[in-house]
């Protein structure tokens, strides 16, 4: 496979060491300072580009693999209130796009636990649902595309959950701010952030009536997990058409 790497940070680094581990050619790598050589004339003959930028840069450079006719994978968090544009664009030209908010293989497994275990806890009802997520502190998005994920698993399983509200004291970015997590609406998630250290992820989902609590949480040890994912997905992408998701994969 010959690769793109769009975005030279922690994920693009990890991600370059597997696609050579795994035999793939990195053809093409564009960071913040040559981010102008994103263009139709280099994507040419590139299998599939991996992007994993910044929540303002990702739509304007997927549009641009889109547009260009190159297969892509993309992590970036923090703008898909966008993305459905973006696979719209990819139906009317042919191409093909993967997007996940996490690409970790323990993650995904948890979004499926967590839609079955919303849909049980709703049909017997009586319980409060809070989700919990602590990164690192150079982390430019809140709440984690992760959370989002989680929320909205807690949004289709349970019917009286209509949206989510971010508690992220002391963090600027924070989406759909709330300043005091006790003042949510009953049809509301929480989802609380921190931000500390190099923590590469951990994302608790706390189901609390006045009798019990049950939690399913999650803790990423590593980028490698990751970044794998990420460049098996690239692997599962490359040569077709359509709109994947990690569900697609995991099948
Ligand atoms: N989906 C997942 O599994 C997953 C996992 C980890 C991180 N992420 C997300 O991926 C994104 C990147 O994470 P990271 O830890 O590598 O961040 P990072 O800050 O280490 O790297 C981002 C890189 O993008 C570069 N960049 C900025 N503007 C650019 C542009 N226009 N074109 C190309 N590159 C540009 C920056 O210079 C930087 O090197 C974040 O949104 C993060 O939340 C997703």
């Amino acid at each position: 496979m010959k690769a793109a790497i769009i975005g030279y940070g922690k994920m693009g680094r990890e991600i370059e060491r597997i696609l050579r581990e795994r035999g793939h050619e990195v053809a093409l790598t564009i960071d913040a300072d040559n981010a102008s050589d994103l263009d139709a004339e280099h994507l040419e003959g590139i299998d599939v580009a991996i992007e994993f930028t910044t929540p303002a840069t990702a739509y304007a450079n997927i549009r641009t693999c889109l547009e260009a006719g190159t297969a892509v994978v993309s992590g970036t968090t923090g703008w898909t209130d966008r993305l459905a544009e973006l696979q719209a664009l990819c139906r009317e030209r042919g191409g093909a796009l993967f997007y996940a908010s996490n690409f970790s293989l323990g993650v995904n497994l948890l979004f499926r636990l967590n839609r079955r275990l919303a849909e049980l806890v709703g049909s017997v009802g009586g319980y409060q649902v809070r989700i919990d997520e602590v990164h690192h502190t150079q982390k430019k998005d809140a709440p984690s595309g992760t959370a989002i994920t989680l929320a909205e698993g807690v949004i289709a399983g349970m019917p009286d959950k209509r949206e989510w509200v971010n508690y992220a004291p002391g963090i600027d970015c924070s989406a759909h701010r709330i300043d005091d997590p006790a003042a949510a609406a009953s049809n509301q998630v929480v989802i609380g952030s921190v931000r500390e250290g190099a923590v590469p992820g951990i994302h608790t989902v706390r189901y609390e009536s006045e009798d019990d609590c049950l939690e399913l949480r999650h803790e990423t040890k590593n980028r490698r997990s990751l970044a794998l994912g990420a460049v098996v997905a690239a692997e599962f992408l490359a040569g077709k058409r359509g709109i994947y998701t990690m569900d697609d994969l995991l099948k």
